[in-house]
């Protein structure tokens, strides 16, 4: 047990010992990198987001059997040194409206990875330091995120700046669903509004000054076309927030993204500017040339 655990923090600890106890050595190392905010946020989620036992000790299963199936595929991965072929409508099938998978493994394990994995939670440091501020300084009204999967980064900046407002775009009922529960859960519903909606397909008329988009690139056949997407969605002088994972092997990730330079050279080649960027990896190699999951996120500007 932590010696300052809240409420949901040990409930979850306890909850963990029969069904995820690896798990619980996650929750120490972040809470004791992370400090209080890591904690008081874990906490605001754990308690909105999952209202009864059952929903948590649910939530904690699907995290335990999504952490296991990453680790399969990321053992075949540094074997393989590429990703099993699938095209994007397989992958699509097979999670984005695969809605057992969505609701029992893919959700909950990617809402609770986000403050369990290392290179997650800083990804998310990075954002409150470096995108949110430019937000709160420019008074921005109103923002756009694509590819919302579990919601958060769209409730973080809600939470932050009391008069945003936000769309949210996603291809997934599931994730469309889900997010608008977490973000409901918090209080922030009247000021988001939900849509589904793939920018390869259809464009948007809208555009936003701040766009936020994290980790989907790595799920595209043509991340180029997308990033093209997400910047036709920004206005001039605008910024944009996006990541993507690097060698770290899931269900749906079909672009194999090596190193953070071949993301920066697409991001170029879409008309955009980086104007900084922080990369992670989530742990040491074990050998030396064993390719580990990483995560590259920037902060990005449109060219005219
Ligand atoms: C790994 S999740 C993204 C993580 C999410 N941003 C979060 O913070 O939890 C990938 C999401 O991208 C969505 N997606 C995939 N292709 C898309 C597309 N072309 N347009 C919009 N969303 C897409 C999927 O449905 C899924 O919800």
């Amino acid at each position: 047990m932590l010696p300052t655990a809240s409420a949901p923090i040990a409930k979850l600890l306890t909850m963990m010992e029969s069904s995820a106890r690896f798990a619980r050595e996650s929750v120490r190392r972040a809470a004791a990198e992370f400090g209080p905010a890591w904690e008081a946020d874990f906490s605001a989620m754990l308690r909105n987001v999952y209202g009864s036992d059952v929903e948590l000790q649910d939530a904690i299963k699907g995290y335990a059997v999504f952490v296991m199936d990453s680790m399969r595929r990321q053992k075949r991965f540094e074997q393989e040194l590429s990703y099993p072929a699938k095209t994007y409508a397989e992958a699509a099938a097979e999670v984005y409206y695969n809605d057992d998978y969505m609701r029992r493994q893919y959700l909950p394990g990617l809402l609770l990875s986000h403050y369990l994995w290392t290179h997650h939670y800083q990804q998310i440091e990075y954002f409150k330091g470096f995108f949110l501020p430019w937000l709160l300084r420019e008074g921005v009204e109103e923002f756009a995120e694509v590819g919302v999967g579990t919601g958060i980064y769209s409730r973080l900046a809600l939470q932050t700046l009391p008069a945003l407002r936000g769309t949210g775009l996603d291809i997934s009922p599931l994730s469309l669903e889900f997010t608008g529960a977490h973000v409901g859960s918090f209080g922030f519903g009247p000021r988001y509004t939900l849509r589904q909606q793939n920018i390869l397909e259809e464009g948007s008329s809208q555009q936003y000054r701040a766009v936020i988009c994290v980790e989907v690139l790595e799920h595209l056949e043509d991340p180029v076309a997308f990033l093209v997407g997400l910047k036709k969605l920004t206005t001039l002088g605008g910024r944009l927030f996006v990541t993507a994972a690097l060698n770290a092997a899931h269900a749906d990730h079909i672009y194999l993204y090596r190193k953070p330079e071949e993301i920066i050279a697409q991001v170029e080649a879409a008309g955009m500017h980086v104007e900084n960027s922080f990369f992670a990896n989530a742990y040491a190699p074990a050998k030396r040339d064993l390719p580990v999951p990483g995560a590259l996120a920037m902060v990005l500007t449109p060219k005219a």
